[in-house]
């Protein structure tokens, strides 16, 4: 098998993918993007996925029918894609779509997910709304170990960002996606390294480290 193949799962724009491509053609990245799967057709990110060379896949969970079956069979499906295409750490950005609990088992602690609030605060979606109407003054975002919860699940890193007078979902989003961009990149290296590992008790270990959660500010994000 493939030393760090990464698979990356999408559903639409794609610009937290572009951020991990851009950072796993340096030499020195301990880990190569191998597939990149959309579960929409004609998503963005496949375009960003072809340009740089990685072979992708559209997997359109609409085919594999409504309920439970329909989402097994979807899960099924991209598993069967993923251990042939031997990879070995799942990366989801921006994938609009549940996972089954048995998915998340088979990947635990190689699952990792980026969502754009400081977890456990603001989970789900129109989180950028719901933070300024709530009048938040610190936002940012969280890359974490994947449980069968809705963003949820052990924490590797985090950004902090201002919410500034003024700001509309728009602008706020920006800024917080600046920060995805470096974090997700950061703390996929780490765990490729093998220096955040999820332990048996379900906490990320930071071996080096004296904390749980980083920040950017934290030099081993540099
Ligand atoms: C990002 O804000 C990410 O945190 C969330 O969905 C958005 C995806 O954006 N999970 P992109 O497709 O990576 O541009």
């Amino acid at each position: 098998m493939a030393q760090n193949s990464v698979a990356v799962l999408i559903s639409g724009r794609g610009s937290n993918l572009k951020s991990l491509v851009e950072a796993t053609q340096a030499p020195s990245f301990p880990g190569k993007i191998k597939l990149v799967i959309s579960n929409r057709p004609g998503a963005p990110g496949l375009e960003i996925a072809k340009k740089a060379g990685i072979e992708t896949l559209t997997l359109d969970h609409t085919t594999y029918g409504n309920g439970e079956e329909g989402r097994a069979a979807f899960d099924e499906a991209l598993q069967d894609r993923l251990t042939k295409a031997e990879v070995e750490f799942v990366c989801l950005a921006g994938f609009m779509r549940l996972l089954t609990a048995t998915f998340v088992r088979t990947w635990r602690g190689k699952l990792l997910n980026i969502h754009p609030s400081l977890l456990p605060a603001f989970k789900g979606l129109n989180v950028h709304e719901r933070m300024i109407e709530q009048g938040i003054k610190i936002a940012g975002c969280t890359v974490h170990f994947v449980n069968p919860e809705v963003d949820d699940g052990p924490i590797i890193g985090q950004a902090a960002v201002p919410v500034l007078p003024g700001d509309t979902p728009e602008t706020l989003a920006d800024r917080i996606l600046q920060e995805e961009h470096r974090l997700y990149p950061a703390c996929l290296k780490l765990v490729l390294e093998g220096k955040a590992r999820l332990s048996a008790g379900g906490v990320v270990k930071l071996p080096e480290l004296e904390c749980d959660v980083l920040s950017l500010h934290n030099p081993t994000f540099e």
